[in-house]
């Protein structure tokens, strides 16, 4: 939920810990601090708000110096985003710094213990009583402190510990929260996120859970959780710096829209060869196909809406009964599943803490898993029985896009290798279905190139109430999502319904003026949603359709429509969402939000 940097090298620490701050500001930034040691002292910078704020505060890191830092960028749990609930957190002897994401659950017995100790907190947070178990057990080895600290607690955690007995020196700690190793040439480097790291390196560690690693300029040393070093592989980044960038956007989330085409192409390519669907990542023989009863597909946000989307995919053409749960709710349902399920977990980060608990109780009984991911290395990717990778290239903006239309991408290439491999579907549906899935990305880009009325669109449809999003079956799904993404980053209140369940009560809310946004991409019950407009229409609602180019008929029910182009009903849903996400964006442009960190929102969501 919060990021946290380290550097030690030869250059000055603070420059290079901000820029990387910067990097992983979407993982939360309500405050933000650095700590850099320079001959045995450590100074320590933090304040509340964005990074932006602690740039101008250290005068660009200028008054915070030294060659070796940690740094982090906070979203609040324990404590309100003040300056002093800001890591780092110091020992009250002033020799130990720690910066910390995620969430140690015994902090409050720790908390007691070490103040009836006579050790004083000065923050709220569950982290401080980390640096002060450090201090309590360090006996001029900090290692062995760190050792001793860390069995103490329960939870979560990814560490950065700077001491100023140790000038130089970095220990980096993973338990359940995402950390990775870059290693440079006489500087090394640890991140949450390989985001902060590609602009000085592209050799990188990915610690799994217990390890932790010594950092100094010119070396590096993985342990394990018995203080035993270990060999661990270098893995290459692939990202470029310019991926990872806004390259001329006026911000992630445009850039992000725009990429999709791309993004979906990437997904797909690999994985069609000879006119034929191969999953590496996925070799399931049709027997072990057969022996699945049921798939139920589980994740948080946007993700489990591209669940709700993909499920009518894969039931249409596998004939397997699909559910799709929320993981917060599904981790505490008692679940029916067993060794006859497939879990499908969709997850952008791979590192949603839900989304992971979930994952879990599925796997204890006895579920196969296949999880589908962006994030290589992450943790829901390491869990899993098999991994499919969206190959999406980092998403910044909190609020996804591209995160969403390549997992549903993949939900699709998924459903078409089964049904083949069932034996369900005839050799002209197939190729029909391969063809329309390679023409998925062109038929995103004319989305893009052909509403050049969206933003005024924007204007006419930006509500000081709420908006309404209609649709039913692949677009009361799209709805959802794109509901989800009006609320995320404008804070307008939208609200999705099933546009058969309007006449159940939520009609009742339609008044003169009212914003509705009407999804008639499905064509099969595209006439069904229209009569809905024409209800709607009754009671006064300002009515934008989107709607299949060719669809004239709505153009007499709906004030505006948006076009999208003829796409293979089956997979509409990557393509109609397009649209609703530019409106959402240019919406919360126009109502001059923080469109890439809305408030209150954390893009990786790892605590519970
Ligand atoms: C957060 C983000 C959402 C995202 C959800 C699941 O709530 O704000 O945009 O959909 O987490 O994230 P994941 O990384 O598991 O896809």
């Amino acid at each position: 939920m919060c990021g946290i940097v380290g550097f030690t090298g030869r250059q000055s620490a603070a420059p290079v810990l901000l820029e990387g701050l910067k990097k992983l500001e979407y993982r939360g930034y309500d405050s933000a601090g650095i700590a850099c040691e320079q001959k045995g002292t450590i100074s320590v910078s933090k304040v509340s708000g964005r990074i932006a704020n602690l740039c101008e505060k250290t005068e660009n890191g200028r008054l915070v110096p030294g060659c070796s830092g940690i740094g982090h960028t906070r979203w609040a749990t324990h404590g309100a985003p003040t300056d002093i609930n800001a890591h780092p957190h110091v020992s009250n002897d002033g020799r130990f710094s720690v910066v910390h994401n995620g969430i140690i659950e015994n902090y409050m017995e720790l908390r007691k213990e070490l103040t009836a100790r006579g050790y004083q907190f000065q923050s709220e947070t569950d982290t401080e009583v980390i640096v002060h178990l450090i201090e309590m057990y360090y006996k001029g080895n900090l290692k062995d402190a760190v050792m001793k600290a860390t069995s103490r607690l329960e939870g979560s955690y990814a560490l950065g510990i700077m001491c100023s007995d140790c000038p130089g020196t970095l220990f980096a700690v993973r338990e359940a929260s995402p950390l990775i190793l870059g290693i440079g040439v006489g500087e090394n480097f640890f991140a949450s996120d390989v985001t902060a790291l590609v602009a000085y390196t592209r050799n990188a560690i990915y610690l799994d859970d217990g390890e932790f690693a010594e950092l100094t300029a010119d070396d590096m040393t993985v342990f394990d959780c018995t203080g035993t070093p270990i060999h661990k592989p270098v893995s290459r980044i692939t990202w470029s710096i310019e991926a990872a960038e806004k390259g001329g956007y006026e911000h992630f989330m445009l850039k992000e829209i725009m990429e999709q085409p791309r993004a979906v192409k990437s997904a797909i390519a690999p994985r069609i060869q000879d006119d034929r669907v191969h999953l590496d990542d996925f070799e399931f023989t049709a027997d072990e196909l057969r022996d699945i009863r049921k798939i139920v597909i589980t994740a948080c946000g946007s993700a489990y809406y591209a669940g709700c989307a993909g499920r009518y995919a894969i039931e249409k053409l596998c004939r397997i009964p699909v559910t799709v749960e929320l993981a917060s709710e599904l981790r505490y349902n008692d679940p029916q599943i067993d060794e006859h399920t497939l879990l499908i977990v969709l997850s952008q980060s791979g590192e949603t803490a839900d989304t992971i608990a979930a994952m879990r109780e599925c796997q204890a009984r006895g579920a196969k898993s296949l999880a589908i991911v962006n994030v290589v290395g992450s943790t829901i990717a390491k869990l899993a029985d098999h991994t499919m990778y969206t190959w999406a290239g980092p998403e910044i903006a909190v609020a996804t896009t591209k995160g969403y239309t390549t997992q549903l991408t993949v939900l699709y290439l998924f459903a078409l290798y089964a049904a083949e491999k069932l034996d369900l579907i005839s050799s002209e549906s197939y190729h029909k279905l391969i063809d329309a899935l390679e023409t998925l990305p062109k038929m995103m880009q004319q989305v893009l190139d052909m509403n050049p009325a969206l933003p005024k669109m924007a204007k006419k449809y930006n509500s000081k109430g709420s908006v309404f999003y209609i649709g039913r079956n692949t677009d009361y799904a799209v709805a959802l999502e794109g509901a989800l993404k009006m609320k995320e980053i404008s804070y307008i209140h939208a609200e999705a319904y099933a546009a058969g369940e309007l006449k159940h009560g939520t009609i009742a809310l339609i008044d003169e003026g009212q914003p509705v946004i009407a999804l008639c991409c499905n064509e099969q019950i595209a006439e069904k949603t229209m009569n809905n407009i024409i209800e709607v229409k009754a009671r006064g609602a300002k009515v934008l359709a989107v709607a299949r180019k060719g669809n004239r008929a709505i153009l007499s029910h709906a004030d505006d429509v948006i076009y999208i182009p003829k796409v293979e009903p089956l997979f509409s849903a990557a393509v109609e969402i397009v649209p609703l996400q530019l409106l959402a964006y240019y919406v919360a442009k126009d109502n001059g939000c923080d469109i890439d960190k809305p408030k209150n929102l954390a893009k990786s969501v790892t605590v519970e």
